[in-house]
């Protein structure tokens, strides 16, 4: 059975804009959450406090921060990767929720991170307990659930013991990352059966890169195994730096497109974010990834 309501999560500001080669202002990425807030989106991934020299892009996130206009209802989580990014965080201008990242594949865990799948588990635990102490809600992501650029298959059961450790540490979802947008239907149901051996699937979020075309067939899949939250991001912008070759998540043109005609509830206006789109690409200088966008004249 599909769900009545999808939450829509717009990691664009971050998964998109990480990943951009030339820099994006601060005041753009301003004026992109404040589009995307009035677009009727209530979690929107405003940023990182992660290592400048790993990924400068974000490295204005307090800036990014300080100058949106915050909406009552709205959530703008940032990603933290150890207790530096957490101090930094709780420094910041309102942040009330954070993201923890792992992942499922050792070698992707080493890249992205320089540690381990354990030794990373062990710092987000010290991170989680940290920022729920101080009223924070926590967020976890398994990177690679469906692939690995660097060891190709994961097993199902791997994603479940890393997303299985983040819920007991205290993440309220755990959003599950087809960072290489390798995955197709039936394994990302197969993966979603496996992890909600672990985790209630109310508290699973589908995280999918749309590399190979296969992100909107996914997470249809996944929503008739129970998921009903949706990681996606304004004109598909993204990919990640260290996952070579990924392309951005699915546009949230797309999936809105495909949930309004389903009749599933998100309270996003598609009007309103066909302007998000189409001002994010103009400030990059390129037409969206998104085909909604492009079907509908914004390009
Ligand atoms: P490290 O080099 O092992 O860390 O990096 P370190 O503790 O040895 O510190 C090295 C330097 O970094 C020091 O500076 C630290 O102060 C600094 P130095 O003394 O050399 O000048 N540093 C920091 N600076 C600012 N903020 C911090 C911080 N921590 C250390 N928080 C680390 C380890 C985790 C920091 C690094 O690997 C890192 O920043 N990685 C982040 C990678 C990243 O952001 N990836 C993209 C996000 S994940 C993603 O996109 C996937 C997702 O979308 C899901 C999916 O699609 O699968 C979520
Ligand atoms: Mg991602």
């Amino acid at each position: 059975m599909l769900p009545q309501t999808v939450k829509l999560v717009e990691v664009g500001p971050r998964d998109g804009l990480q990943n951009e080669p030339g820099t994006v202002p601060t005041a753009t990425k301003v004026a992109l959450i404040d589009r995307l807030g009035a677009a009727g989106l209530t979690v929107i991934e405003a940023g990182s406090f992660v290592s400048p020299k790993w990924v400068p892009q974000m490295a204005d996130t307090a800036a990014v921060l300080a100058a949106i206009q915050r909406r009552p209802g709205v959530s703008y989580p940032v990603l933290v990767p150890n207790m530096k990014g957490l101090e930094a965080a709780l420094a910041a201008t309102g942040v009330e929720e954070i993201a923890v990242f792992g992942a499922a594949s050792e070698s992707f865990s080493q890249r992205n991170t320089n540690c381990s799948i354990d030794d990373g588990l062990a710092r987000f635990a010290d991170v989680t307990a940290a920022a729920r102490e101080k009223g924070l809600r926590v967020r976890g992501y398994v990177s690679c659930v469906l692939g690995c650029p660097y060891e190709g298959r994961i097993a199902p059961e791997a994603v479940a013991r890393v997303a299985g450790a983040l819920v007991d540490m205290g993440c309220y979802e755990i959003s599950l990352g087809d960072t290489i947008g390798a995955g197709t239907p039936l394994a990302a149901q197969a993966m979603v059966e496996a992890v909600a051996e672990r985790v209630p699937r109310e508290r699973l979020a589908a995280h999918f890169h749309d590399t190979y075309g296969q992100a909107l067939a996914n997470i249809l899949a996944v929503m008739e195994r129970g998921v009903a939250v949706v990681d996606c991001s304004v004109a598909g912008l993204g990919g990640c730096p260290y996952a070579k070759g990924a392309s951005g998540n699915v546009a949230t043109e797309d999936v809105l497109y495909m949930l309004d005609g389903m009749g599933i509830a998100t309270g996003v206006d598609m009007s309103a974010l066909l302007d998000a789109s189409a001002m994010i690409s103009q400030a990059l200088g390129r037409s969206p990834a998104s085909r909604v966008a492009r079907a509908m004249g914004c390009a």
